[in-house]
């Protein structure tokens, strides 16, 4: 891809997936300004430095070149209001949200996951943005989690561990969409496909049954991340689903391999995997993979 077609660029640079803070300064006829950054870098513990990028076009540019101080906070997973109001809001940015200053009259952004109140350690012009090292004088940082960015979207990993903490404690089943070479691994019965099932039996959790289910099947795999955590109406239990890449072509005794590209056709023996199923295609050909929680029904994909 040639480096003249700027879109391209700026789709490659941002499927680095990265937090999102608010950069905040203080003019020297003390007008407060911020604007929402993701290129906030931690650069060096001895001294402590750390580095954000405003580009030259910024309205408040002026200020962050001419800086003595200036602060970031690294937002909270409840925060992309606060990242969309100092991303492009009009006006006072400050009075739409809840601050308070730190030592150096500098703004910090309430509720945000961490601090750093800088001084100005080094200004490198670097082509349209400016390199903002900052040497961090006070900072603080609590357990939330921060808010994520990639691809253009806001992201968050508050419901992935609150999904991993169900598939690790409370499942009573395990299953497995376990992919070799564009094929997915199911079984044929009477009432339609299903997927490779078992129940949880050790307190272990759902990844070490997981892997005796794996090993059952033979072969080398490599278990992925959650795919779909859900609750069973049926049973009143959990049931999570994790991505498995096996890295043998030999097909287990009762098993079959169906190609990715005609599971649509497929009918499975309950409408939760004919749905799980559909979504697994649709996100593999689409390169990113997401997360189902909730039950058979309703619930939310990440
Ligand atoms: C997630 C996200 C990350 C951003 N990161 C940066 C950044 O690192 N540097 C920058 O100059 N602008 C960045 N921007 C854009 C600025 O926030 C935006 O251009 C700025 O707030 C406009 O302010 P102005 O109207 O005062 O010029 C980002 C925007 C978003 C939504």
């Amino acid at each position: 891809m040639s480096v003249h077609d700027p879109r391209a660029l700026r789709n490659a640079f941002g499927s680095f997936m990265t937090g999102v803070t608010v950069v905040t300064a203080v003019s020297k006829t003390g007008e407060k300004v911020g604007f929402t950054a993701n290129s906030f870098t931690s650069v060096s513990m001895d001294p402590p430095l750390l580095l954000v990028c405003p580009a030259n076009k910024l309205s408040s540019f002026a200020v962050f070149e001419q800086c003595e101080h200036f602060a970031v906070s690294v937002l909270a997973e409840d925060q992309q209001h606060v990242s969309n109001t100092f991303a492009g809001a009009q006006g006072d940015r400050f009075a739409q949200v809840d601050w308070f200053d730190d030592e150096f009259n500098t703004p910090l952004i309430s509720g945000a996951v961490a601090h750093f109140s800088c001084s100005a350690f080094d200004k490198i012009p670097a082509g349209d943005h400016l390199m903002l090292v900052g040497k961090v004088e006070r900072f603080e940082s609590n357990e939330k989690f921060g808010l994520g960015y990639a691809k253009s979207g806001y992201f968050s990993l508050g419901m992935e561990h609150k999904a991993e903490d169900v598939a690790h404690e409370k499942c009573a089943q395990v299953g497995a969409l376990i992919e070799t070479n564009d094929r997915l691994l199911v079984e044929k019965t009477d009432q339609g496909y299903r997927l490779p099932v078992m129940d949880i039996t050790t307190d272990k959790g759902s990844r070490a049954s997981l892997e005796s289910l794996m090993k059952g099947l033979g072969g080398e795999f490599e278990i992925g991340q959650v795919f779909s955590v859900y609750e069973k109406a049926s049973t009143e239990n959990f049931i999570a689903f994790y991505r498995v890449d096996r890295m043998t072509e030999q097909v287990p005794a009762g098993y079959e391999y169906l190609p990715l590209s005609s599971l649509n056709e497929v009918s499975f023996i309950s409408s939760d995997l004919t749905s799980m199923v559909k979504r697994f295609v649709t996100e593999k050909q689409n390169g990113v993979f997401r997360l189902y929680f909730g039950n058979e029904l309703e619930g939310e994909v990440r």
